[in-house]
């Protein structure tokens, strides 16, 4: 396992930014999936020992987030949310830094800066000054730090932030290639869905400090619940609750559309029966299979 946590709680002050979280992580990468203040970033801080839990114990690469900070460190790359390069300074200068700052030797640092550098295709620019670089070019920097001293994990914190859809795109191109062909595990932080999907193979939904969802996104996928939208007339509120207590879960958008949505092994033709014992004309009645968007928009509250 690269990760394993058990009932991480953690508050800043009043606010409770993770309410016991418990993960396991194996090989390859991994998408951590949730909208804004869900966690992610706290999170990640935690793994790193950069914040202690107020509860709960932790493993990365078997090390122990309490005690072991700083083996953890030497072995996770972390690519932080905001920028967090030195105004002035040079790119191979700060990547080099960088890695000594991971416990590099000078020299091993420098050479790995260029080659690193030259990775995310910022060899031709890696004697410009860091101020004058895109925010695509800044982003595959900060990529390049967080890989400089060779790490067996990487922490990428929103690393789409802020890019246009084409840096957004190769960015993830080369995430992606660093987590294939460089078999460097992965974790995505992101509150994009298609970011996700694109680079890792399971996916980790956290909302409100709280784990929703975990699995494969192929399995997640799969989940086998179906959506049905229907147009009633009549009193519907016996047959609603009807619906409810039989498990399902609905919805009604603006324009008076009702969602229905059932869970496993559910028989549609319950709905026509329960429309038809409560006095509900159905008007118009379409099936149609939820989504991973759905799914995930469901877990975490919005539409
Ligand atoms: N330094 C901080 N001080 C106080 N509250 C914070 C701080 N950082 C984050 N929070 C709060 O903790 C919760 C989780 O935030 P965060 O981990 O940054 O979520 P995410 O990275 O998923 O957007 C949010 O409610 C956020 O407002
Ligand atoms: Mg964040």
């Amino acid at each position: 396992m690269s990760i394993e946590l058990q009932n991480i709680h953690f508050s800043y002050g009043r606010i409770k930014a993770l309410n016991g979280v418990s993960l396991s992580v194996g090989e390859g990468a991994t998408g951590l999936l949730g909208p804004n203040g869900a966690g992610k970033s706290t999170l990640i801080r935690i793994m790193l020992g950069f914040l202690v839990p107020d509860e709960g114990e932790g493993r990365v690469l078997g090390y122990d987030l309490r005690t072991e900070q700083k083996q953890i460190r030497r072995l996770v790359g972390y690519m932080p949310e905001e920028d967090c390069y030195i105004p002035g300074m040079d790119a191979v200068t700060f990547t080099a830094m960088m890695g000594e700052l991971s416990g590099m030797p000078r020299q091993e640092a420098m050479k790995r800066a260029h080659e690193v550098l030259f990775y995310v295709g910022l060899g031709e620019v890696r004697y410009r000054q860091i101020d004058t670089y895109s925010a695509g070019m800044r982003q595959r920097l900060k990529l390049a730090q967080a890989l400089v001293h060779d790490p067996k994990l990487l922490f990428l914190d929103e690393p789409t932030a802020n890019l246009d859809p084409t840096g957004r795109q190769e960015i993830l191109e080369l995430i992606r290639e660093v987590a294939s062909v460089r078999e460097i595990r992965v974790l995505l932080s992101s509150h994009i869905l298609s970011d996700i999907e694109l680079v890792c193979h399971q996916v980790v939904i956290i909302n409100r400090g709280e784990i929703v969802a975990t699995g494969r996104l192929e399995d997640l996928r799969m989940i086998n619940y179906q959506l049905f939208e229907l147009r009633v007339r009549g009193e519907t509120g016996a047959f609603r609750r009807e619906l409810e207590e039989a498990g399902c879960r609905l919805e009604e958008t603006e324009d008076h559309l009702l969602k229905i949505y059932t869970p496993p092994d559910f028989d549609r033709r319950q709905i026509f029966l329960s429309a038809a014992r409560n006095r509900v004309q159905i008007r118009h009645f379409v099936c149609s299979r939820t989504s991973l968007e759905d799914l995930f928009a469901r877990v975490v509250g919005v539409d």
